[in-house]
């Protein structure tokens, strides 16, 4: 069976969607699920293409025990056709994804990382490029509140994809 699939996008692709992807790949390792659900990440702007995560946001991962990895590469259309499912860190970044979908045909792939969230009320994963190192801080607690909601919804999906 093909895997499900999930891109998480934000702005540049060096903090916040390699936050989520990475640490979803851990959530994945140690439920032992990697062949069942894979994950990549992407932003809608270039202007970081072919950057690792920003040290910042590494820097945060490392003092939760976690590396992040990966290099940065800019959403795409077919990026729509590839992916199950597409996770928009902010509203700016869902509405330019959507603005990509020129004939409205994959808006049902497309939601906001925060609504899997399940402690946490955020409706938004913050920018946290131009602030200080709460700001990653916080990105890697949000993020890892809504991984476990998400992890739980790509099972059922792969589950129900089985009927
Ligand atoms: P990200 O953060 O979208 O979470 O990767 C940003 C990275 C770079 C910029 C803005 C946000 N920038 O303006 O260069």
């Amino acid at each position: 069976m093909e895997p499900y699939k999930l891109l998480f996008v934000c702005l540049g692709n060096i903090c916040r969607s390699p936050a989520a992807e990475n640490i979803m790949n851990h959530s994945l390792a140690r439920e032992n699920l990697q062949n069942q659900i894979v994950c990549d990440s992407a932003g809608t702007s270039s202007y970081h293409v072919g950057s690792p995560p920003d040290v910042r946001m590494a820097a945060a991962a490392r003092e939760r025990g976690m590396t992040f990895t990966g290099s940065a590469r800019q959403f795409k259309k077919s990026d729509f056709e590839d992916f199950d499912l597409i996770l928009a860190m902010d509203r700016d970044n869902y509405r330019n994804i959507l603005f990509l979908d020129t004939e409205d045909k994959y808006s049902h792939k497309v939601k906001m990382m925060c609504d899997f969230c399940r402690d946490r009320n955020d409706k938004e994963v913050p920018d946290p490029y131009y602030g200080g190192p709460e700001g990653f801080n916080k990105v890697i607690d949000l993020l890892l509140d809504a991984s476990s909601g998400l992890l739980e919804y790509a099972i059922a999906q792969i589950e129900e994809s089985k009927l």
